[in-house]
Formats: structure tokens, C-alpha cells, sequence
């Protein structure tokens, strides 16, 4: 297992690319299943979870090419045989996300058998509602081993399985569910009749899927807002589709230019789908020079200056979905926070239980009082740099800006969790001057 080791006080100075989204690629490479003919996706990040949903592609009949581009590789998927119906244990409990494929192979193939993802780091993470809203466009649910089988219903007067439309309502306890909303969505876009989705998620990821699913000839309006209305074609075609970038990466860059002596230039920054991160950090005294003009071609995203203010000032955070605070930035905010003059609080209204970075944090000298979903963060003059786990994906983001803002040397265990969602952190980190390196602790 990887460890990092990061000397702290770095002062950080450069320009850094936004890569594609690992949230938004997931289900776009799913949605391959629900045509004959290829998808390629451009932008697609090199990251482990990607790379395990390749696998339980190809496990799934698809043949996969990547080609290395520059910047941006490119990956082209085409199913080339439907025989297959199961997604195994082996693979789903590598990545939650896993759970994407059960939409469109139960769309595609009429029937389809997925391993039911576990919990997680940050908690609980049911499937019901992804459950429920496949049972309204008519799909026969039973659980059998740890697995979900799924069976389309039988069209009247013929042998073929097709799903069929319905109005439902995709609202959960903390809000809609995103990744229940692609997996209904790319349902109803083969199903039989007109779908309507309310309460459906509104991340920009999902409305990249709509668009990508658009282009493939679906009818789906409303994308981006809590009200998707779709009209089921029969057939789907092949599409190449440009990956938007990965408003998380961009906001933990951010965050780090917000809280470490910096001078950092993030491009091909997605501005938009950042405004709730924005609003906090203007709150706090942050500086954003956003460039919307001078990009060089390829991109119709920013180019964004983040400069540190002299001092930063405490507020408040409550995560949302979007467009409100993301829970997937919560972590990182709560490290910079934690450098701010005076009491912040920090409400965590998505995952209750993701605060596994508290007890880490705290290991460097953060000053924080958890209660319930909320965590009271005292400013601290600094940290002191110390070894710490990483727990989950986010949380280690956490604590490398922590370690980045540290007296002292960092060590970071179990790195494979930053693989999964940051495409060589420590190159990119490296790249703008910090001080961290990643040892394989085998030796
Ligand atoms: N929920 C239910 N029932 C369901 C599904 C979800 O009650 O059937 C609840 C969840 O427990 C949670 C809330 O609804 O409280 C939202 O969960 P959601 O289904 O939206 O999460 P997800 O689709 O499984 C995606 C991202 C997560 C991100 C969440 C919330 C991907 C691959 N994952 O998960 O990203 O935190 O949306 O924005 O897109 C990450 O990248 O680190 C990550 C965890």
C-alpha cells in the first residue's frame, strides 16, 4: 500500500489542467450498454475506479479501447455480445458505482442481475430508490444471494422484455439520489412511453448524461433541473461525447490555492457548477479572478486565479445536493476552515456519519467538536504535521491540503483511496512546487 509523505509550508505556484469527471464518466461508460453501436468518451480521467468499471464491462460483453491523448484520453466502448446479465461481487465491491450498470442492462437485455453494493466508508449508502423507480417502469425486483435480479416485463404479443414509462418520484430522506436518477433515466430512455422523473438529482453530472444520452437519440427535457421528462425510443445509436470536467478536483484545487501561500491557475474549470463552493469562499475573504475569455479554444470552460487572503474568516457550511455545497467537498473545507480566525461550523446533511477525517485532523492539531451532523471547527494558527489514515476518497483530500499547510512532515496511509478520484495528486501537486512524495511501503 501506497503512503505520502509530505514537508509542508511549500509555497504553491503554477497552472494546473482540470481533468474529466470521474462521477460524470461512470455512468456515461455504463450507458454504452444501451446501444449496439460504439461510444467514445474523450477526457476520461486515469483513475482507479474507472479502470475497475472497465473491467466489469468487459465482463459485461464490451470491448474497450483507451487511447492515450495528450491531456485527454479517449475511451471507445462497443458492446460486441449481450449474453452475459450478471455484474459480480468481485467487481461492484471495488466501486459502488458498480450499481450503474443495472439500468441499462435491464433496458437493454431485458433482464439484468447486479450485486447489491455494500456500505462504505461514509456510511450507509442504500439502493431503494433505485429499486423502486425501475419497479415503476415495470421491472420484477427480487434479491437472491447479495444480488439484484431484475426482469423487464414481457411486451403484449411478443417474446422481447421493454420497459414501460411512468411518472415517479426519485425523493429520498436527504434528497434525490444521483446516481438512482442515471440509472432510471437511461431505463426510461428505451422504455415504452413517456417517463417522468420528479425529484430527479440536478448535478451537472447527470445532465452530461442526458445530453450524451441525447446525442445517442433519446427525448429527454429537463436536464438539470428536478424535473426530467422522457419519451422512450426504441433504439439508441453511437455517440462521441466530451467528458465535463471535474467540479470536485476543481474545487479541492481551489480550496488549496484559498488556503495555502499560493499563486495557483486552475483551467478548464467548470465555474458553473462551483457556485455554492464560491459563495463560501468569497464569505471567507477568498479572492477568485475568473477568465472566461481567454481560453484557448478547446475548451468552453474557465480559467480561474485563487489567491489567499491575509487572514481567513470562519463561516458556516451545510452540505446540499446540488446546487448546494457538495458533501464531496465537505472534507476539504473543514481543513481549510480549520485555518480560519475563529469558530466555523460545518453541517454534514447528505452522508451523517462522513466525518472519519475529524479524529485525523485532529491528530494534526485541529481544534474540532463533533455533534451529530455537525462538526464546530476553532481556527487554529497552524498544523503540525503528524501520520494519519486516509479512510475514504474525500476525507484524504482533507488531509493532504492539511499536510500541504503543515509544519512538519505529513505521512498519508493508504493512498489507494486518492486513486480512486485524483489523477496523479502528487505530480500535479509536485508540478506546483509542494513537497510530497509517494513511497510504496513494501519497500
Ligand atoms: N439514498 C437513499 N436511497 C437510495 C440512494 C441514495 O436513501 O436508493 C440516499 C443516500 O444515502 C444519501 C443520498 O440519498 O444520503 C444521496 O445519495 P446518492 O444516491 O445521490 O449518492 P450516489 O449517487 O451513490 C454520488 C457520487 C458520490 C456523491 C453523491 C452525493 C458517484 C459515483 N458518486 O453517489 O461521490 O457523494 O452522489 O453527491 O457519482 C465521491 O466522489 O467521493 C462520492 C462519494
Amino acid at each position: 500500500m501506497d503512503t505520502f509523505v509530505i514537508n509542508g509550508g511549500n509555497p504553491l505556484r503554477g497552472t494546473l489542467r482540470i481533468n474529466g469527471s470521474k462521477n460524470a464518466c461512470l455512468p456515461l461508460m455504463a450507458a454504452c450498454l444501451l446501444t449496439d453501436e460504439p461510444v467514445t468518451l474523450v477526457d476520461v480521467p486515469n483513475l482507479s475506479d474507472i479502470r475497475n468499471m472497465m473491467r466489469l464491462l468487459a465482463a459485461l460483453g464490451v470491448d474497450l479501447e483507451l487511447v492515450e491523448h495528450g491531456e485527454q484520453n479517449t475511451v471507445t466502448l462497443t458492446v460486441t455480445d449481450t449474453a452475459e446479465h450478471t455484474a459480480h461481487y468481485d467487481i461492484v465491491k471495488t466501486m459502488r458505482a458498480g450499481i450503474c450498470v443495472l439500468g441499462p442492462m435491464l433496458a437493454k437485455r431485458g433482464e439484468a442481475r447486479v450485486s447489491m453494493p455494500g456500505g462504505c466508508a461514509i456510511g450507509d449508502r442504500p439502493v431503494d430508490l433505485h429499486l423502486r423507480g425501475l419497479e415503476a417502469l415495470g421491472a420484477e425486483i427480487e434479491l437472491d444471494a447479495g444480488d439484484i435480479i431484475t426482469k423487464a416485463p414481457i411486451t403484449a404479443g411478443s417474446q422481447t422484455r421493454r420497459l414501460v414509462g411512468n411518472t415517479i418520484f426519485l425523493g429520498g430522506p436527504n434528497g434525490s439520489t444521483v446516481l438512482g436518477t442515471a440509472n432510471v433515466m437511461c431505463a426510461a430512455a428505451l422504455a415504452e412511453g413517456e417517463t417522468v422523473i420528479e425529484c430527479a438529482a440536478c448535478e451537472p453530472e447527470i445532465a452530461d448524461l442526458a445530453n450524451m444520452l441525447n446525442k445517442m437519440g433519446a427525448k429527454i427535457e429537463g436536464a438539470g433541473s428536478p424535473r426530467l421528462t422522457i419519451q422512450g425510443v426504441e433504439k439508441l445509436h453511437g455517440v462521441t461525447h466530451q467528458v465535463i470536467p471535474d467540479r470536485i478536483e476543481a474545487g479541492t484545487y481551489a480550496i488549496a490555492g484559498a488556503m495555502l501561500d499560493s499563486d495557483i491557475t486552475l483551467t478548464n474549470y467548470p465555474t458553473d457548477f462551483l457556485m455554492a463552493l464560491h459563495d463560501r469562499l468569497d464569505r471567507t475573504g477568498v479572492s477568485m479572478n475568473i477568465d472566461s475569455t481567454n481560453n484557448d479554444g478547446s475548451s468552453e470552460y474557465d480559467t480561474v486565479r485563487i489567491q489567499r487572503p491575509e487572514q481567513l474568516t470562519p463561516t458556516q457550511i451545510v452540505t446540499q445536493p446540488h446546487p448546494g455545497f457538495p458533501t464531496d467537498l465537505q472534507a476539504q473545507m473543514m481543513a481549510m476552515l480549520c485555518l480560519a480566525n475563529g469558530n466555523s461550523l460545518i453541517t454534514e446533511k447528505i452522508y451523517q456519519d462522513r466525518f472519519l477525517h475529524v479524529a485525523e485532523l485532529a491528530r494534526m492539531g485541529a481544534q474540532l467538536k463533533r455533534s451529530g451532523p455537525s462538526v464546530m471547527v476553532a481556527g487554529i494558527p497552524e498544523f503540525i504535521g503528524a501520520p494519519v489514515m486516509a479512510s475514504d476518497l474525500r476525507a484524504s483530500a482533507g488531509l493532504v491540503l492539511a499536510g500541504l499547510a503543515a509544519k512538519g512532515t505529513t505521512t498519508i496511509n493508504r493512498v489507494y483511496h486518492l486513486d480512486r478520484g485524483y489523477e496523479k495528486m502528487e505530480l500535479a501537486l509536485q508540478k506546483l512546487g509542494a513537497d510530497i512524495q509517494r513511497i510504496d511501503d513494501r519497500g
